[in-house]
């Protein structure tokens, strides 16, 4: 080929490497070729000997070379991937070499991150498919394999609808209608549903079902992955369940509570309806004898008043007769007169007369007394918070339970007058000794003691103390350990509540005091009350949770009976 021929400089301007071949076997390289190869003076040499012979015996035939795929090992370059095409006419050949160095490098790394996604994608637990809009199984991973119990490769192509069928699934319908939904709305959807797994056991899913999108924001493919929750799901059960039971027991437990409640209410109401029992008996005895012998006393004066009026009527007619000087009617009615005083005893008439009167004002002022004692008791009109004489609240709760008292015992009491006032509720207070009162009578069989003290305490604070001991029964050990517990009580139904001491020792509790107790089995009993002075803020301060020592009483009670809301 001559140097400057046209076809020469045709392809040395070429912008792609072409190789010419004559039939002479000679091989010319354009400069695209030499700066491809990196080498300038004859690329050729690179080439493996079996092409070079390709390229001669191809010229030579005049035939066509397609596509024959070379790796070359440049001197100082990395390997190079070229493929080569030509055609040959009447011995010339001319081959075009295409450089696929890079779209194989490309095609490894594709490759390698295929490989990685699926390494992923099978090493997922979930199962997961992905269908195409034609709702064709376009890939699946090892989970999804196993799952339908079937190669990969023969899922692939398949109607989606197997992965539902294969498991028995009622529901086969919403679950591909939620694959077409996200074709249809391009979002993801989730629901959950029961399949069954590889043992044919029934388990529950997530399914979800999100849209991969292509260039031009088509959901192009769905993938769907079904997530195994049946174990969440039996726990949220599990919890449901364990929930509802909670709450079951709960309504049960606030029902309880309502009865206790109910029955506590009762048998507060119980006892002070015994306290006031006591009460009225005993002020109903101590009011009957003063008003019987008043009573008697009123009738017996009448009877004297009669015979005074009768005696009076004779002196009215003495004294017509004096003056109409009627001499023997006068003798009469002296003599008449002299008799009568005789007959209704006349000295001791006028005597009894005074002595009677007395008696009944005495038996009044007891009357009065009784009463009075009654309203400082029951403080009907001071309910509220008031400065305390402990000797006058004794001395009035010792009379109203006096006939509690009288048959039992004699009553002792050393009431010091050395003792500092007390702010508190009288009316609970009262009912704290008349409960210890009452109690001591009761331990007492037949006949005993009963003392009472008071006496100013200074340490470890100012206060009273009272103390009222018997000579009754006593108690043991175990019984001593619970008397202030609701309910306890060792006397028989009707007569016992057990709530006496429970609601004396709230009642001493919301004064700030202290009830204790000291007891010998057949010797007796001593009930001490320590109550402290207090100023107004502390008493409040010890009120201030409850609104008043009524709640006080129901509040500390349902604590007692360990009842929560
Ligand atoms: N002075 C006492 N002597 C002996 N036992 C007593 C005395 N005071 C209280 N008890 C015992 O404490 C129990 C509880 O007393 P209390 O709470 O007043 O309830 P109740 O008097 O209704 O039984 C009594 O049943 C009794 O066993
Ligand atoms: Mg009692």
């Amino acid at each position: 080929m001559e140097k400057n021929s046209p076809l020469k400089q045709l392809i040395e301007r070429f912008p792609e490497p072409l190789i010419l071949v004559n039939k002479n076997a000679f091989f010319y390289c354009n400069q695209s070729v030499k700066s491809l190869l990196g080498d300038r003076l004859d690329p050729l040499r690179l080439f493996p000997d079996h092409v070079v012979q390709k390229l001669e015996s191809v010229t030579q035939e005049s035939g066509v070379l397609k596509g024959e795929e070379i790796s070359l090992n440049l001197k100082d370059k990395e390997e190079r991937h070229i493929a080569i095409s030509g055609v040959a006419v009447g011995g010339t050949g001319l081959f075009l070499i295409y450089d696929l160095t890079e779209i194989k490098t490309l095609l490894r790394i594709l490759k390698n991150s295929r490989d990685k996604f699926r390494t992923v994608l099978d090493a997922l637990q979930d199962i997961v498919f992905v269908v195409d809009n034609s709702l064709k199984i376009q890939n699946a991973n090892l989970a999804a394999a196993q799952w339908l119990n079937e190669d990969i490769k023969n899922i692939i192509g398949k109607d989606c609808t197997i992965i539902y069928e294969k498991n028995r699934l009622k529901e086969r319908e919403p679950s591909v209608s939620l694959v077409k939904k996200v074709f249809d709305l391009k979002e993801p959807q989730q629901t959950e549903l029961k399949l069954n797994d590889p043992n044919g056991e029934q388990r529950w899913f997530l399914q979800l079902a999100l849209p991969i999108f292509d260039d031009k924001g088509q959901v192009r493919q769905v993938a769907i992955i079904l997530q195994n929750i049946h174990d969440q799901k039996e726990k949220e059960a599990s919890i449901l369940s364990l929930n509802k039971e909670l709450k079951e027991k709960n309504d049960r437990l606030e029902k309880l509570i309502k009865r206790l409640k109910e029955t506590q209410a009762q048998l507060i109401q119980t006892e002070k309806m015994a306290s006031i029992g006591q009460l009225a008996a005993g002020v109903a005895h101590e009011i009957n004898n003063p008003v019987g012998f008043v009573n008697s006393n009123v009738q017996t004066l009448r009877d004297y008043v009669q015979d005074i009026l009768d005696l009076l009527v004779l002196y009215d007619e003495f004294k017509n007769a004096v003056l109409s000087g009627e001499k023997a009617k006068i003798n009469e009615l002296a003599d008449a007169i002299e008799a009568k005083k005789d007959e209704i005893d006349l000295e001791f008439l006028l005597n009894d007369i005074y002595e009677l009167l007395e008696q009944s004002e005495d038996g009044l002022e007891r009357v009065k007394k009784i009463v009075q004692d009654l309203k400082d008791f029951s403080h009907v009109d001071q309910a509220e918070l008031k400065e305390i004489d402990i000797n006058s609240a004794i001395l009035s709760t010792l009379n109203v339970v006096w006939n509690e008292l009288k048959y039992k015992a004699n009553v002792k009491k050393e009431l010091s007058e050395d003792i500092p006032l007390i702010l508190g509720f009288p009316q609970k207070l009262n009912q704290v000794f008349m409960n210890i009162l009452v109690n001591a009578a009761q331990a007492i069989e037949d006949r005993g003691e009963i003392k009472i003290v008071t006496r100013k305490v200074e340490h470890p604070r100012l206060g009273v103390e009272i103390e009222i001991s018997d000579t009754g029964c006593g108690m043991t050990e175990e019984v001593k350990q619970r008397i202030f517990d609701a309910f306890f009580t060792t006397k028989p139904v009707g007569k016992g509540t057990g709530l006496g001491l429970n609601i004396a020792y709230k009642i001493v509790k919301a004064h700030k005091g202290e009830i204790r107790v000291s007891s010998q089995p057949g010797k007796g009993t001593t009930m001490t009350v320590f109550l402290p002075v207090l100023n107004e803020e502390e008493i409040k301060d010890s009120l201030q949770r409850e609104e008043g020592v009524a709640s006080v009483w129901m509040g500390a009670l349902e604590e007692e009976l360990n009842v929560q809301r």
